[in-house]
């Protein structure tokens, strides 16, 4: 029972007239500590009872049983809780010690699936910041649905398919080199894409070959087939070694063109159903009736499909295959309209799952407070900015600790950490102005700042060779730690919450509090001092780097010992 359930209880005890759920509802937290912990407000009993709210919660504090609690005030028409510190302090260590990182681990998901659509850069494309946040929030996401009990499936939808491949088969014939797409495929091949568009401007036909070569791919042409599997494999070697700096992986990697055999049953399905109209020669679905003006573009007039139509064959493949409870795709709020498509197409074919399935978009990333443009130049390249990153951590972490051990490795922890968690705060439905400098300062509200205060406790218990012991009882009520005995308590409900709301950065601030409010204890408690409440205080701060680190966790962000 957590302390909401604890005072309403006790309250509905006292006022027959009210349920339990309806107080739940009313309670408040008191501006100021000195007022309690929970208020009860009585106005909306004045009606009823026919008294001053003063007077309600006057009578109220009289029939409660206080036992259960430090102190139960009336104060105007407030009735203020105090609970009971020592009792909540000694039930919430106990929990984590006994626990560890398994601590706020929940149960609803349990036996059910989510698959997660996230990262699904472009073969042949350079990987963009906005695939970095769909890689990050993804891989967060999935950690959330797994706290919560669920069972998930990261798909990589790889962009492999589609008539830029028909584009790039004639660039690579006309002007390609092999030994130069082996050295740097992305770039050589992002090269003969810009040149084979640009020429196109000029000579049609070029655009008609590059159709009839994506043709001949979608009709399984054996010259096509072997140069797309080859720009594909060449790409990902390049993606690969992203996930691997970010230390991200999938559980699959069906992209587009797997779906290439699975269309026609789309297209036949949306025909039997009466679905498909002929628009200027192509086979459209009319959404009108959703509020959407445009329709949907499954088939263009010379046969080939589309993106929508591959997302379609992919939708009915998840749900057949992982039977999912929810399907989520981590995308820029850039491509909603195709989200909006996608689900009312799907519902027009009798599909009641299309309401599982749910966009989580997110906002622009800019910088210098600029849009990103390659064309103008304003540019962030993922490789050497992680590259960066790392090494300006590790230029912090030689002047604080010079003697560290395993630096590099620290490094890295800490550079990649500290791009992951600044992505992460961010609400994702708002954009960020990408500032390396402010991503790995230890200062602020960064992941740098949160993975200090866990290495600082760490060495705190090294020193005192401190091993917390589930049978004892560990017990505190001064302010400071009351307020992370709170936090610690408030974890799985900030866990649910970021899960309701697909919000990773629900976490990500937790982890500020909790860092914040551990430095100010540190910085007042002599925690290491021969005192009754020792060990106490080394369990408090026990479960603090414990909770710290498995929040961390859950936004993919490793939490060295030292740093
Ligand atoms: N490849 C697409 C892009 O880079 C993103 C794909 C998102 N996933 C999906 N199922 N449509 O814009």
């Amino acid at each position: 029972m957590n302390n909401r359930q604890l005072v309403a209880e006790q309250i509905a005890k006292a006022v027959t007239d009210l349920d339990k759920d309806t107080i739940i509802s009313l309670l408040e937290r008191p501006k100021k500590s000195d007022m309690g912990d929970i208020a009860f407000p009585t106005f909306s009993l004045a009606k009823t009872l026919r008294k001053a709210p003063q007077n309600i919660a006057n009578d109220i504090v009289e029939k409660i049983d206080s036992s259960h609690f430090e102190k139960v005030q009336a104060v105007g028409p407030y009735i203020n809780f105090f609970l009971d510190r020592a009792t909540i302090s000694a039930a919430v260590l106990k929990e984590v010690i006994e626990k560890k990182e398994d601590y706020a681990q929940q149960t609803v998901g349990q036996g059910r699936n989510i698959t997660i659509d996230m990262s699904s850069p472009n073969i042949a494309k350079p990987f963009s910041i906005g695939h970095l946040r769909s890689t990050v929030i993804g891989d967060s996401l999935s950690n959330i649905f797994k706290k919560m009990g669920y069972k998930t499936i990261k798909i990589n939808h790889l962009g492999d398919w589609g008539k830029q491949f028909g584009m790039l088969i004639v660039a690579y014939k006309k002007w390609g080199n092999e030994e130069a797409v082996k050295a740097h495929p992305i770039d050589e091949l992002l090269q003969l894409y810009i040149r084979i568009n640009a020429e196109a401007e000029k000579h049609p036909e070029l655009d008609e070959e590059a159709r009839d070569w994506f043709r001949k791919l979608e009709k399984g042409d054996e010259e096509a087939l072997t140069l797309w599997q080859w720009f594909r494999d060449e790409s990902l070697i390049e993606f690969n070694r992203l996930y691997a700096e970010l230390d991200i992986d999938f559980d699959s990697y069906n992209g587009e063109a797997f779906y290439n055999d699975k269309m026609a049953e789309i297209v036949d399905l949306l025909a039997e159903k009466g679905l498909l109209e002929t628009s200027e020669g192509a086979q459209v679905v009319n959404l009108e009736k959703y509020g959407i003006e445009n329709p949907a573009l499954i088939k263009k007039s010379d046969g080939t499909t589309l993106y929508i139509t591959r997302d379609l064959a992919a939708a009915l493949y998840r749900k057949r295959q992982y039977d999912f409870a929810k399907s989520v795709y981590v995308v820029g709020q850039e491509q909603a309209a195709h989200f909006q498509q996608l689900k009312a197409v799907l519902k027009e074919m009798g599909y009641q799952w299309s309401d599982d399935i749910q966009h989580v978009a997110f906002g622009l990333v800019t910088k210098n407070g600029k849009k990103l443009s390659t064309r103008k130049g304003n540019v962030i390249l993922l490789e050497p900015t992680i590259a960066e990153a790392v090494g300006r951590s590790l230029a912090q972490i030689e002047a604080k600790n010079p003697h560290l051990a395993d630096k590099a490795a620290v490094a890295h922890a800490v550079g990649v950490g500290a791009i992951k968690f600044y992505d992460l705060k961010t609400e994702r439905t708002h954009g960020y102005d990408f500032d390396l400098e402010a991503m790995v300062s230890f200062e602020g509200e960064t992941g740098p700042y949160v993975q200090y205060a866990h290495a600082r406790i760490q060495s705190i218990l090294k020193k005192a060779e401190f091993t917390p012991d589930a049978d004892a009882t560990y017990q505190l009520n001064d302010a400071e730690s009351w307020e992370i005995i709170k936090y610690i308590q408030d974890f799985p409900n900030v866990i649910a919450k970021s899960f309701e709301n697909l919000e990773p950065s629900v976490i990500a601030k937790f982890a500020i509090n909790l860092a914040q409010s551990f430095n100010k204890y540190y910085a007042h408690t002599r925690i290491l001092s021969e005192t009754p409440e020792r060990d106490s205080r080394l369990a408090l701060i026990y479960a603090t780097a414990t909770v710290l680190k498995e929040a961390l966790r859950l936004l993919g962000v490793e939490a060295p010992n030292e740093m």
